[in-house]
């Protein structure tokens, strides 16, 4: 990751602007990777930094809020989807117990915090690894299914949970609360997830990593006909709201479950004491390669309901439940060879190809390597024997070589390609983040060309905020693909030579097939920043893409100067970088792209299918044209945005604070230390009035 930012307290606002232009983009194009591509490059935690502090920023700079700020598309971009569902109850975790110890102490810490000397009796349930999920029901009829998100709230899946066939629309029997929110655990079988990815791989698509992910993705299909065709399960184990009790013990609650037509694991048992607990685990270890199923622990909790209550929670998990974890399990075994797998971003991952050997039940013969600096800090080479582990997920990892074993003489260390291997010998490109820091990942420069790429190139091309075309979305992108009908942006416009074809396509009519050539055709003239956005150019994203448009004005003047910046010609470079937050990073990349003959050419003719539209160009011949203003205190005559916009159109660049650079500071009434500071460094002070008379508004 990046270097450790600046607080956001010793910010100047320079610095901000930039750093909210540089988040806006990262944002953007992480949005992408997870919403449109499925293939999310950073964790969780580090997207949500990245949108803290882009709102820090945004907090103490208020008047930087840019238009497209990211903090405007929590809801349209993460929940576009899904809506979000704040749960009856809060759906919390559980603490981890790792040893007999643990458990041991977490018996006498339920006895003793409810003062009791006889034996506890407690559930022991196998805990499934797939992902918690609230079902609500009212007078038995199932009505809203969320996931568990942040705890609080989660994500609106009614239409997806509704498909999965072991979970009750209908709740049998009697005896059930009026409202009742189930909660239990999606996922999927080991032969279901193998059937799933072998179909997936068959069909050249993405495959998951696990049962988890795949059982993740299945149920976030935007689509529920998809998710129907996905084999998901569930097991129900626990409950959120409830109009009124409705049972004494957990034991009972389950069957109870049961009884209203869920399904609950049959391996859960009711045991007494401590001496139970390390018993079920025991048994529940041994179980554990023949389930069918992941589980990556026992869950115990104390049976009785009432002392259950009596117990409550700490912090963000109960004082009632813990979960037993597993050991990760580890086995040796030979590193055969290294194989290079493409993904659909281009990032190219090692997988190590291994002498088959069972760790933990499962036989297993791949393990990911994950990049190229992993394969350094291990050392790895071909012919090692390596430790192999295995933790709750079904990728195994190398966790590291026995030295003693090198063969002799020793093998070479492991020289990650250059060129990618899909048959393009495109040139192989460390990844950065959009500040310029190098990250672990390698990518194909092939984009569109490279076919492991293609698909999710095209997606972004025709997305919403680039072509945006009607009528083209990733089922048809997919199948025209499949087809050999596009193979990049250009062939869309030249669909029509498959008219007939697609005539005679199972759900294409005369009005369909009119309808999408419409669409096609209403973006055969296009604005200039949409055109260069929807290349997907690493770090270009919609923001640099207007700036770039209106800088070169014309499609012409952007691709001579693409040739020039790809060719390292230092006039264009230069030209380049002096665009207003444009850096080495989108340098790079763009000539990265453009020295790549390929590119060039499907850039070529994708234009030649085109009318692209002339950007505004700055002016360059009014009296602000070229210099840096500062709007400051209160304008009375228009908007701050429109002062904004009328000085961009007029060729002048609108800064938020005053420096040595600033020409111009427009001051209107309760000015402050902006007007302090262009004094003090002699710049010109005007007011909005003498602006006005000079830009001739
Ligand atoms: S009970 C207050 N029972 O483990 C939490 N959870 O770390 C009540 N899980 O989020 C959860 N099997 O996704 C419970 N038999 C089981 C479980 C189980 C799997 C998961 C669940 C939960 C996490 C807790």
């Amino acid at each position: 990751m990046v270097a450790a930012p600046k607080s956001v307290e010793q910010l100047t606002e320079a610095e901000a602007v930039a750093e909210l232009t540089r988040l806006a983009d990262e944002i953007a194009a992480h949005d992408i990777r997870y919403f449109q591509e499925d293939a999310p490059a950073i964790s969780d935690a580090d997207y949500d930094a990245l949108k803290r502090r882009n709102t820090e920023i945004e907090a103490r700079f208020p008047h930087l809020i840019r238009e497209n700020s990211p903090s405007f598309r929590v809801g349209a971009t993460r929940a576009e989807q899904f809506a979000p569902v704040e749960h009856g109850v809060p759906m919390l975790s559980l603490d981890n117990a790792f040893s007999d110890e643990d458990a041991v102490e977490f018996d006498a810490r339920v006895r003793r915090f409810l003062k009791l000397e006889e034996e506890v009796a407690y559930t022991a349930e196998p805990k499934i690894d797939g992902l918690s999920c609230s079902i609500r029901y009212e007078n038995g009829v199932l009505v809203q299914a969320a996931t568990r998100g942040d705890g609080r709230v989660g994500e609106d899946v009614t239409a997806n949970v509704s498909t999965i066939g072991e979970i009750p629309r209908r709740l049998k029997g009697s005896g059930w609360p009026e409202t009742i929110e189930v909660r239990g655990e999606v996922y999927l079988g080991h032969a279901e997830f193998a059937a799933l990815n072998e179909a997936a791989e068959a069909a050249g698509q993405k495959t998951y990593a696990n049962p988890r992910n795949a059982a993740a993705g299945s149920l976030r299909q935007i689509d529920s006909k998809v998710t129907a065709q996905r084999p998901l399960r569930f097991f129900a184990y626990a409950w959120g709201l409830l109009s009124e009790p409705f049972a004494e013990t957990q034991w009972e609650a389950l069957a109870k479950l049961k009884s209203w037509g869920f399904q609950v694991t049959p391996q859960s048992e009711r045991v007494q004491g401590a001496k139970g607990l390390l018993d079920a685990y025991a048994r529940m270890e041994a179980e554990r390669p023949k389930l069918g199923f992941d589980i990556d622990g026992v869950v115990y909790k104390v049976d009785r309901l009432d002392w259950q209550q009596r117990l409550g929670f700490v912090s963000r998990a109960p004082r009632w439940g813990i979960a037993r974890k597993f050991p990760a399990q580890q086995a040796r075994t030979v590193l055969e060879a290294i194989d290079i797998q493409v993904g659909r971003t281009g990032a190219l991952t090692p997988v190590a190809r291994l002498t088959p050997v069972t760790v933990g039940g499962v036989v297993v013969t791949n393990a990911t390597l994950h990049n190229a600096d992993e394969i350094e800090r291990l050392d790895v080479r071909v012919g090692d024997t390596v430790i192999l582990q295995r933790a709750g997920d079904v990728i195994p990892q190398i966790v590291r070589v026995v030295p003693e074993e090198r063969p002799k003489p020793e093998p070479a260390p492991f020289e990650f390609p250059h060129v990618c291997p899909c048959d393009l010998k495109t040139e192989v490109v460390r990844e950065t983040t959009a500040s310029g820091a190098e990250t672990v990942v390698r990518r194909c420069s092939g984009e569109f060309a490279c076919p492991f790429q293609r698909l999710a190139h095209l997606r972004h091309f025709v997305s919403r905020r680039a072509f945006d075309i009607e009528g083209l979305g990733e089922k048809q992108l997919t199948a025209f693909v499949e087809r050999g009908w596009i193979a990049e942006p250009a062939d869309i416009f030249r669909l029509h030579a498959h008219r007939d074809e697609l005539l005679e396509t199972e759900g294409y009519g005369e009005t369909s097939v009119k309808n999408l050539f419409e669409g096609i055709e209403a973006r055969r003239t296009i604005a200039l920043d949409r055109f260069i956005y929807g290349l997907g150019i690493r770090h270009i994203g919609e923001t640099t893409a207007v700036v770039m448009a209106r800088g070169y004005g014309t499609i012409e003047a952007f691709l001579e100067a693409m040739d020039k910046v790809a060719a390292r010609d230092p006039e264009a470079v230069e030209e380049l970088d002096a665009m207003d937050q444009i850096g080495g990073a989108v340098i790079d990349a763009a000539a990265a792209y453009f020295a790549e003959d390929h590119n060039r050419r499907i850039v070529q003719a994708l234009k030649d299918e085109l009318q692209v539209q002339e950007a505004e160009k700055p002016k360059t011949d009014t009296a602000v044209a070229g210099k840096t203003v500062v709007f400051t205190g209160t304008l009375e005559r228009m908007t701050r945005d429109e002062a904004k916009a009328q000085a961009e159109r007029l060729g002048a660049k609108v800064s938020g604070s005053v420096s040595k650079k600033t020409d111009i500071v427009v001051a209107g009434p309760g000015a402050g230390s902006k007007l302090k500071t262009a004094t003090e460094l002699g710049i010109q002070v005007m007011t909005e009035d003498e602006w006005i008379a000079m830009v001739g508004g």
